[in-house]
């Protein structure tokens, strides 16, 4: 340590950095989320640097000991962390010097917190990429059997969120698994990118020791050491990718959150969700409120800040390491906790939906849904489908007269409309044999949703852990 100053870097210092800005330029309040995996990329630099004879075998036992027994410190709350050594680096290398003596000053032989902070992040985003897929594995399973049981549960299809077509629920909620298959596609793919090691490039340009990239990056569990050393300390598009995965993800979470909080309305009347995931009011008795999906829907917003704070942050910058990049972990840890406690909540809380199916079905009725399967009913028996769409739009015009939907009509009364109509009309209007006639790859039909569950359940299971 310098004698004016007091810090590992202040050799060349004549007066100790000011007080507030030792603070300002301080991270350890919120990088020492990443101690485990700097411990552990610190182990592996030892280890690979007693393996090319950097180290002596005596030096690396001395600081692999010494830094799992910091690791312990730091897991019962017994480290001292200080912010005038700066960062989770320089703490742990200080105690670890504490600890050994001389010998903790030789770990970062050949090394760079460049390199080694790079490191780190990408290591802790691996194991978090980990955790995350597990709950959206989860979500997707639970989205499917739910799916699979309400294949043939009829409820109203809204475009413009006006009654359209008879739907099956669980054709709606295959339409959500689609959306978390790509989420999750994304998110394997955003892996394969983060799953590539830094370390060895040193402050930026590599190091003059004769160190072993491939070893440190097999001990680490790492495809491969980057390729380009001034690339691999400034790169941070992982960490950008991720919030982009976590931005399209909540988006997705939102849009599902929307529909949930429609749907506990006493306007829809379509679900209801168990107690447990809702709350009450102070002042309003009966009030039952979907907060779970309200407040995902919320927390979309702070995900895409996070987005915006990383591809602003690094926008412009110079090659190689920049002090920026330090603001890079705040946003990058609150993203992934986020996505992590949002996908719980659906994970738990979707296979407990209870759909209220006499309700929807009711809905599906009123709206006249099957107003376009009476009009391609037209143009079976040779009616021009422009003509068909006006004798339905006349029956529209006079079930809402008549307070009847075009099922619970007579004969006679559509006969008003067109002669072509037959007693056969009645099979098409009917809300079953809507959806049941929709029976192709991609349609509502319920022998398509259970064949399409299935489909998703054989492409969950193939993708599953797949970056691992
Ligand atoms: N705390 C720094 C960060 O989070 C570590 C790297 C600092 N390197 C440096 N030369 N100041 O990015």
């Amino acid at each position: 340590m310098s004698q004016a100053t007091n810090q590992s870097w202040g050799g060349r210092f004549s007066e100790p950095t000011d007080a507030f800005v030792e603070r300002f330029t301080a991270s350890v309040n919120f990088d020492q989320r990443l101690a485990r995996q700097d411990i552990q990329g610190s182990i592996a630099h030892a280890t690979m640097l007693a393996r090319v004879g950097v180290l002596t075998d005596d030096e690396r036992d001395a600081i692999i000991t010494g830094l799992s027994e910091i690791k312990g410190e730091i897991e019962r709350g017994e480290f001292d962390w200080s912010v005038p050594l700066e960062d989770v680096h320089m703490n742990i290398e200080a105690r670890l010097t504490e600890k050994i003596g001389i010998t903790g000053k030789k770990l970062h032989t050949g090394r760079s917190r460049n390199d080694q902070v790079a490191t780190d992040i990408r290591l802790f985003m691996r194991d978090e990429i980990d955790v995350i897929e597990a709950e959206l594995v989860r979500l997707r399973e639970g989205m499917i059997e739910l799916a699979d049981r309400e294949a043939e549960t009829i409820m109203p299809g809204f475009t413009h969120l006006q009654t359209a077509q008879p739907v099956t629920f669980g054709h709606h909620l295959l339409a959500w698994q689609e959306m978390l298959a790509r989420d999750h596609e994304r998110l394997l793919d955003c892996r394969k990118r983060v799953n590539v090691m830094p370390l060895g490039a040193a402050a930026l340009a590599g190091t003059t020791y004769p160190i072993d990239r491939h070893v440190t990056a097999e001990l680490l569990g790492f495809e491969r050491p980057a390729e380009n050393s001034l690339d691999a300390v400034s790169d941070r598009d992982f960490a950008i990718e991720f919030t982009s995965f976590a931005s399209i993800l909540l988006m997705h979470l939102s849009r599902m959150s929307e529909e949930l909080v429609l749907w506990t309305s006493a306007q829809f009347d379509f679900i209801d969700l168990p107690d447990r995931f809702c709350t009450g009011s102070s002042i309003m008795p009966q009030k039952k409120n979907p907060d779970v999906p309200e407040l995902v829907r919320g927390k979309t917003g702070r995900i895409y800040g996070h987005l915006m704070s990383l591809l602003t942050l690094m926008k412009s910058q110079p090659l190689a390491y920049n002090k920026d990049n330090q603001e890079d972990k705040e946003p990058l840890f609150d993203a992934v906790d986020t996505v992590r406690d949002c996908l719980k909540a659906f994970a738990d809380m979707v296979p407990a939906i209870e759909p209220k199916k006499a309700s929807m079905l009711e809905a599906a009725r009123r709206g006249f849904s099957t107003a376009t399967d009476l009009a391609d009913y037209l143009v079976r028996k040779g009616v021009a489908f422009r003509d068909a769409h006006e004798i339905v739009g006349q029956s529209v015009a006079y079930g809402l007269k008549t307070e009847k939907d075009l099922s619970e009509m007579t004969l006679d009364e559509l006969k008003q409309f067109s002669d072509t109509i037959e007693q056969d009309v009645f099979e098409v209007l009917t809300l079953e044999g809507s959806v049941a006639a929709r029976n192709h790859i991609g349609g509502t039909a319920p022998d398509q949703v259970r064949a399409a569950a299935q489909r998703a359940r054989d492409s969950l299971a193939s993708m599953q852990g797949a970056g691992q």
